[in-house]
């Protein structure tokens, strides 16, 4: 134990990453895991239980979780998988700090009865409260009069502040455009099927980290969570477990890292 090296990806079942990592070690999780069989990753499969038990024993006290997950349609009808991880999370003792949503401007369309699909939850797990928060903010209307609202004892809603300010906190509605060119503008990372949007790991690596932290992707595919992480002066750490999908990161990591590439997150 505790003898893992960092700033790597581990080419294996990222609970063979976690068993080397001591309790309370790293101080940020961001992940998007493989979730209801979507898509074959090359067959591997993910024991989401005993990863969900190690997860929680790994971060830090006033650590965060960010777990980025949508459920399936099958047979016309979604899983709720998403909610059934978020409740087992619970369970294990993490606070559903807050639902927050991925909201994709430009989606695949979708046939059938139903709506298209916008989004993906980005579940905001804690262990106890977190210690870091370093909000995004955007500026007020009209020079900003911003109501704070609050609930008193009995859960009423009371208006107990009231502050003029130019800059407010965002809603957790946040809002990506994703795709070829966009989510990144590294094309090997194309070759991975499933990559989320660099912004989407800057916007949370900066809420909830500070530099010098150490942030996790158990599940790190074309290693986005690695590059943003770098490019933040975060420590990192990263598991996959298809050789082929680590290839495609190492390859895209090597200007970052190997050449010390000055870069911005696209
Ligand atoms: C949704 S993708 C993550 C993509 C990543 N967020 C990115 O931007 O490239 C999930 C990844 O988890 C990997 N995976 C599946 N089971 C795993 C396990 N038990 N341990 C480590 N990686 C696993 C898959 O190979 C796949 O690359």
């Amino acid at each position: 134990m505790n003898n893992i090296e960092l700033n790597k990806i581990y080419n294996e079942d990222c609970l063979l990453t976690m068993k080397s990592m001591p309790n309370s070690f790293v101080d940020f999780i961001i992940t998007s895991p493989p979730y209801d069989d979507i898509r074959n990753y090359n067959g591997y499969t993910f024991d989401f239980e005993n990863i969900a038990k190690e997860l929680f024993r790994i971060l830090k006290e006033g650590g965060v979780m960010i777990w980025v997950v949508g459920d399936a349609t099958i047979n016309g009808s979604e899983t709720g998988t998403s909610f059934k991880q978020a409740l087992h999370f619970i369970n294990l003792g993490f606070r559903l700090h807050d639902t927050m949503i991925y909201y994709k401007n430009n989606p695949m369309p979708q046939t059938g009865n139903r709506y298209h699909q916008h989004f993906e939850y980005m579940f905001c797990l804690s262990k106890g409260n977190p210690k870091v928060f370093n909000p995004i903010t955007e500026p007020t209307k009209y020079n900003g009069l911003a109501n704070m609202k609050n609930r008193g004892k009995e859960g009423v809603l009371i208006y107990d502040k009231v502050e003029r300010t130019k800059e407010k906190k965002v809603g957790n509605v946040f809002f990506y455009s994703v795709g070829g060119g966009i989510s990144t503008k590294d094309k090997i990372a194309y070759k991975h099927p499933a990559i989320f949007p660099e912004k989407l790991v800057r916007d949370q690596i900066i809420t909830w980290s500070n530099e010098g932290d150490l942030v996790y992707d158990p599940f790190i595919g074309s290693g986005t969570t690695a590059k943003v992480a770098q490019l933040m002066n975060r420590e990192w750490i990263g598991s996959e477990i298809s050789k082929e999908y680590v290839e495609i990161a190492e390859a895209r990591l090597e200007n970052y890292i190997l050449n010390d590439l000055f870069n911005t997150i696209d």
